[in-house]
């Protein structure tokens, strides 16, 4: 990971950790007698998954569109590509909190084996599964790039391609493992899941109609064609 990365991770757990309070503290108040005060880490779990899910989110679209002439109309390609970077990798470590926060929920009662190998879970566990199977996929991915000159650039982007599979993953985990996916919910599972199809069509009709590939600004030999 470079360095620069650090902080702003940091601070976006910060950020994620302020911006859920009220949803925890509701999700406390509301939850049934038998297991207030354990509620917490149940809460805390569904919140940094829904936050990771939305990074993940951000991230495929803006790799989508690194390439695309529209994106670039709003900002420079070398940023937009230091935001899919950022975003992937603060969608991770949101997503380590919804996992591991699991830990400290007794009602359930996760353990670490639960946790890392599907199909352990007594929670759903063909969903819980494809969750797990989906942060492997995310982690292979997201840390391929810091390896891509050993891997060589044709494995990366193979790689990177399963980034769909991660997202759609994600999108089935979060829609039937969430133990109460209300409308809203519903509705930013369909929405994501409309925009990355348009996002990616977009891409495709504008790699067609563009000619030959765009240069590269001069210095930013570290972003990588996606
Ligand atoms: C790419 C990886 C993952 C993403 C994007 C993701 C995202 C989500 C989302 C959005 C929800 C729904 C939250 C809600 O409805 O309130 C959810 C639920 C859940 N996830 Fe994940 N998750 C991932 C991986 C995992 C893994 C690896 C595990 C455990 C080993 C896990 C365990 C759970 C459980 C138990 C729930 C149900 C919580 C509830 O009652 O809503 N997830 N996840």
């Amino acid at each position: 990971m470079r360095p620069k990365f650090g902080i702003p991770i940091a601070g976006g757990l910060f950020l994620g950790f302020v911006t859920s309070a009220p949803l925890l503290a509701a999700g406390a108040s509301t939850a049934p007698a038998s297991t207030q005060g354990g509620t917490f880490f149940w809460y805390l779990s569904r919140t940094s998954g829904l936050v990771g899910y939305v990074l993940l989110f951000l991230s495929v679209c803006l790799g989508l569109a690194i390439k695309t002439r529209f994106l670039e109309l709003l900002v420079p390609r070398w940023q937009n590509f230091d935001l899919h970077q950022f975003t992937a990798l603060l969608a991770t470590a949101f997503i380590g909190l919804h996992i591991f926060s699991l830990l400290g929920d007794h009602y359930i009662g996760f353990t670490l084996e639960s946790l890392l190998v599907p199909l352990q879970a007594s929670y759903k566990p063909e969903w819980v599964s494809v969750g797990i199977v989906a942060f492997y996929l995310f982690l292979i991915v997201t840390f391929s790039f810091y390896i891509r000159s050993s891997i060589g650039q044709k494995t990366w982007r193979a790689l990177h391609y399963l980034t769909f599979a991660v997202f759609f993953m994600g999108l089935l985990h979060g829609l039937f493992a969430g133990s109460d996916t209300e409308a809203w919910a519903k509705f930013l599972y369909w929405g994501t899941a409309v925009a990355v199809t348009g996002v990616t069509g977009l891409r495709i009709w504008d790699s067609g109609s563009q000619g030959p590939a765009a240069v590269r600004p001069p210095g930013r030999r570290g972003a990588p064609s996606s």
